[in-house]
Formats: structure tokens, sequence, C-alpha cells
């Protein structure tokens, strides 16, 4: 859901860009012929969801260290960092995990291992109650989001983030703030993807993606299919009212989302 948030505020800032620049052709400029592919038809017969312990989405860190780290771009000067870390719960009974206990801290710099700045932020927990017989509550892992800011458009910084007094902090990852819009400066490849899910099938279409190489990325939902599984560990299912007749309720399974947020293609 945070990943939808993103894409939905950087679409709007490029639909404003688009929208005041009158040397972009917009469609009433067209029509343009359009370029298809053939579709593989591998990929029309459906895929199944991949397991939790699939390498792509399996929790790879212990304890405090971060994992599911996501970049939200707030301007040219100004990148959100967000991770998880400690175990999220699924069951009965759950005692939510204190989001005070680790903190969120980014440390980063225009070099790499060379960290002149740290930022703080801000911590959360969620939890997901349901009052129903036969569905399990999930009581979210510790949830940071650090804001930078006055950073240089267009450049490259190296960070890390985590807690450096535990100490763990993650391994060092790099970004690119965007650029100052002008009429020839933006994103000049938008690809866009719907119905994305967490399948057997999804690496081949982030490939695609990737070999067209955009320079923004806008996903329009349907990212992971949480929706069709029970919480008492059913597998995913084409149709959850077909395979949970009984559910009271129709359920999310939250630990599907934490796999989207781990997912790296
Ligand atoms: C899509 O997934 C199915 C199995 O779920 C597999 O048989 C098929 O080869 C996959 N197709 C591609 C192009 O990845
Ligand atoms: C989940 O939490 C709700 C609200 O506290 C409670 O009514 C329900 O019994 C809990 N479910 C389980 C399986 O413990
Ligand atoms: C949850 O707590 C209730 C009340 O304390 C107890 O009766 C029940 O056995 C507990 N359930 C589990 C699965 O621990
Ligand atoms: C854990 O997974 C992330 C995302 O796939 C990856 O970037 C990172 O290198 C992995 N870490 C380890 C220790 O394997």
């Amino acid at each position: 859901m945070k990943d939808f948030k993103l894409w939905t505020i950087t679409f709007l800032i490029i639909a404003k860009m688009v929208v005041t620049e009158s040397q972009i052709p917009t469609t009433l400029d067209g029509p343009f012929k359009p370029v298809t592919h053939r579709l593989d038809p591998s990929l029309r017969k459906g895929s199944s969801d991949l397991p939790m312990d699939d390498p792509r989405i399996k929790r790879n860190v212990t304890s405090n260290f971060p994992e599911q780290i996501a970049l939200a771009i707030s301007s040219p000067t100004s990148v959100w960092v967000s991770w998880v870390t400690g175990d999220a719960q699924v069951g009965s009974n759950l005692t939510g995990l204190d989001p005070s206990s680790v903190l969120s801290e980014v440390w980063y710099g225009k070099e790499s291992g060379k960290y002149t700045s740290v930022a703080k932020g801000v911590s959360t927990v969620y939890s997901q109650l349901y009052p129903f017989k036969g569905l399990l509550n999930y009581t979210s892992g510790i949830i940071h989001h650090v804001r930078l800011k006055d950073l240089q458009p267009k450049t490259k910084y190296y960070y890390k983030c985590g807690d450096s007094s535990i100490p763990a902090m993650s391994g060092e990852n790099v970004f690119e703030t965007f650029p100052t819009p002008s009429p020839n400066s933006y994103p000049h490849r938008i690809a866009v993807i719907g119905d994305l899910g967490l399948t057997s099938n999804t690496t081949t279409t982030i490939d695609h993606l990737i070999q067209n190489d955009p320079s923004m990325i806008l996903m329009v939902g349907d990212l992971s299919y949480a929706n069709q599984y029970q919480t008492t560990g059913g597998k995913g299912v084409p149709s959850f009212s077909r395979a949970f007749p009984d559910a009271p309720i129709r359920e999310t399974y939250q630990p599907r989302w934490d796999a989207w947020g781990r997912y790296a293609g």
C-alpha cells in the first residue's frame, strides 16, 4: 500500500508537468501508430503465488536488521526511506512490538562508504485484529520512515539505514534524486503496469520492464493477492469465495504484503 501511494504521488507530479509543457505531444495530437508485441501464450494460463519460502520473498535478515527497504521520492531535493525491523506475528493473543525499541536512522553521503550526514525519523507498528472465529490476527514488524531533506537534484547518494546503537544497519544502497523539472527535464520513458501479483510470472513481467529501461514506473494496483489467503495458513487460490465459502469476511493475509515489500524481481 505504501508503494501504491508513492506511485500515485509521482503520477500526479508527472501529470502536472505534462499538462504544462506544450512541446510534449498529448493523445489529442495523435493518433500515433501503436507498437505492440505478441503475447507469450505461457503467460495467459495464470500462475500460482510464490510460496513464502521462495528466495525472492523470504525474509533474509534476523532480529532488528532492516528489511523491506523502500524509497519514496518527495521532491527533487527530498526522499523518504522506509524499512521494517523485527518479527511480524500471526496468531492469537499477540503482543505488538514496541516501536521505540529500535531507532530510525539513515546515514548518507555522495561517496560510497562516506556517510557525511545522518537523518532520524519515526517508527510505528500496526495490528490487524479479526474478531471472527477461524481467522488469526496479525501484528507488524516495526515500520520506520526517515525523510532526507536538502539533497541536490539529479545526484547519486549512498546510504545505510537502521539503528547504529544496536548496531543493526543495512548494507549500503544507492539512489539518484529526481532532476529539477524543466521543459527538457522529465522522465522520458514511463512504464505502466497493473495486476502484477507476486506469482511465478511476476519476474518475467519485471524483466520485460527493465529491458525497456523506464525512467519512471507507474503501478496501478493489484500488487500482491493478499486476499486469496485464509489467515489459518491457506494457500493462494484463484477464487477466495469458492475456496473459503464459510469465511466470515473476505480477509487479507498481511504476510503477503510483507513479501511484496521484500520482492526485488
Ligand atoms: C508462468 O507461470 C507458469 C506456472 O505458474 C509457468 O508454467 C510459465 O512457464 C510461466 N511463464 C513465463 C513466461 O514465465
Ligand atoms: C484477534 O483480536 C480480536 C480483538 O482483540 C479478538 O476478538 C480475537 O479473538 C483475536 N483472534 C484470535 C484468534 O485470537
Ligand atoms: C489466549 O488467551 C485466552 C485468555 O487468556 C486463553 O484462554 C487462550 O488459551 C489463549 N490462546 C492461546 C492460543 O494461547
Ligand atoms: C536480502 O534481500 C534483498 C532484497 O531482495 C537484497 O537486496 C539483499 O541483498 C538480501 N540480503 C542478503 C543478506 O541476502
